[in-house]
């Protein structure tokens, strides 16, 4: 098929505003065909769609702009010898649809736009360095649409969106992350209790002293380090006063409660800014409210921050947002949503650095219902750090990407969050099964040291400091009323 033949067809289906551009179009293989219609339906039609997809696709025929387009024939990664079709629609859905031809695989490959937009793979939206997504999802309109849709060399295809990105994506990446024809079965939905496990929120608007100890007091008595964890525990955080300022003294002090966690950025942390380790945290740019280690199988609970200097510049005022409080208001307000996010399971990985690709043993939600108590007692939320979730249909999707933005909507509230500016001095230490933090850009040089502590360690070190250990051994397993929270020992 001649190339002015290509431009025609396409003229036909955009309109007249359609403004010939034949370039990319050069690399129609001979042999394929092209499809442009203003109406879907005798594409879905002929297309051979599974029939839940010509049905949807039939249904939104009405669209206007609905448009079907071969772009490409190019070859599957996991199929060399059959070539592929491929087809952009603008639905009124807002899915992308790819047709394949392929004997093995699936007919057809199904994104919704707003997950392929948010996962574009461009240094604008992946840090080339870190890895992390730096695309802010909640700031994409949920209605943004794929304007144009274009083969790029023989393995990439372009999709040039409503919002004047531009996008590429290769078909190994698409194949990987194509989406399922049919939602997942409803039954499946984990039900979570209204709240999450016992806690008191520290409300921002109040102003009410923070929860404190001294460091004096906690290297010297048992008892001020019990009242510490059950402040982190009861609070979500705690600030430590009259800390000396040097690491020794920091790490000395994070190991009144159980030795450091060792990670890939290595066990107690003394660092500035220079990237050592590839994360937007070894950087001076706006860190946005999240909790750390989402990638981990099992993320660290406590996270200890000590800011040692901080010279010839301005900013890095911290940020705490309480996880727990906004998944609460969540559930009061929308219960499905709540449900959405403690029922959807999502990839998290840590790949900055060449020697390391860390992703949990199983995908986690964003709210984690406790197995006992049916309590959410664990929140895992780091935009920088979700990966692409494959295999959900574009309704489930749908789904959670409205309760995520609603989640999200909650926890950037200004009136939500806890913002101090840390001085040399004092010590923050937070539960990062729950708080959310962040910290504003900063100029000049900080040096920051910290470290974190593991679920376990921090658990049974309150236990034994609030039982005593003949007690606790007693109740070794007892579980008994965990779920109406009759237990004194459910501490988790
Ligand atoms: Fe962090
Ligand atoms: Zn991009």
């Amino acid at each position: 098929m001649s190339a002015s033949r290509l431009v025609s067809l396409r003229a036909a289906a955009l309109g007249n505003s359609y403004r010939p551009r034949i370039t990319p179009l050069h690399v129609f293989k001979s042999g394929s065909t092209v499809i442009a219609s203003r109406n879907v339906a005798p594409l879905a039609r002929s297309a051979n769609l599974p029939s839940n997809v010509s049905k949807r696709l039939l249904s939104d025929s009405t669209q206007p702009q609905a448009t079907f387009q071969e772009i490409n024939v190019t070859n599957d990664p996991f199929d060399e010898k059959s070539t592929q079709l491929a087809y952009r629609s603008a639905l009124k859905s807002g899915n992308v649809v790819i047709k394949t031809n392929s004997k093995t695989g699936a007919p057809f490959w199904q994104f919704g736009s707003l997950y392929l937009r948010e996962n574009c793979q461009c240094p604008k939206c992946i840090h080339p360095d870190t890895k992390q997504r730096i695309v802010d999802t909640f700031s994409l309109s949920p209605r943004v649409q794929p304007a144009e849709v274009q083969n790029k060399g023989a393995n990439d295809i372009q999709v040039k969106w409503s919002d004047g990105h531009e996008s590429t994506y290769s078909w190994k990446w698409l194949s990987a992350h194509r989406g399922n024809l049919k939602p997942a079965i409803k039954s499946k939905e984990v039900k979570p209790n209204r709240l999450p496990r016992p806690f008191k929120a520290y409300d921002p608007e109040k102003g009410n002293p923070y929860p404190e100890v001294a460091y004096e007091d906690v290297m010297s008595k048992d008892a001020a380090v019990l009242e510490w964890l059950e402040k982190i525990w009861v609070w979500g955080f705690c600030f430590v006063k009259g800390v000396p300022v040097n690491p020794e003294s920091t790490k000395t002090l994070i190991e009144r409660i159980a030795f450091i966690r060792h990670t890939h950025y290595g066990g107690f942390w003394d660092f500035t800014a220079d990237l050592t380790y590839k994360d937007t945290a070894y950087t001076n740019e706006l860190l946005g409210a999240h909790t750390d280690n989402t990638y981990f199988t099992d993320p660290a609970r406590l996270q200890l921050f000590h800011l040692l200097s901080h010279t010839d510049g301005t900013g890095g005022e911290s940020l705490l947002v309480d996880g727990f409080a906004a998944a609460k208001a969540l559930s009061k307000d929308s219960p499905d949503f709540y449900n959405s996010l403690a029922s959807s399971r999502h990839p998290w990985h840590a790949s900055g650095n060449d020697d390391v690709c860390i992703q949990p043993s199983t995908t986690a939600p964003v709210l984690k219902v406790h197995p006992d108590t049916k309590a959410v007692y664990q929140v895992r939320w780091n935009n920088y750090d979700r990966a692409p979730k494959t295999s959900w249909h574009v309704s489930e999707q749908k789904d959670w990407y409205m309760a995520a933005r609603a989640y999200n909507d909650i926890l950037t509230k200004p009136s939500n969050e806890i913002r101090t500016q840390l001085q040399p001095g004092t010590a923050l230490i937070f539960d990062n099964w729950r708080m959310l933090h962040g910290r504003s850009e900063f100029t000049g040089k900080r040096r920051m040291c910290g470290g974190y502590v593991n679920n376990d360690d921090f658990i049974s070190r309150l236990r034994l400091l609030k039982f005593g250990r003949q007690t606790v051994l007693d109740n070794l397993g007892n579980t008994r009323g965990w779920q109406n929270r009759e237990n004194p020992y459910s501490i988790y």
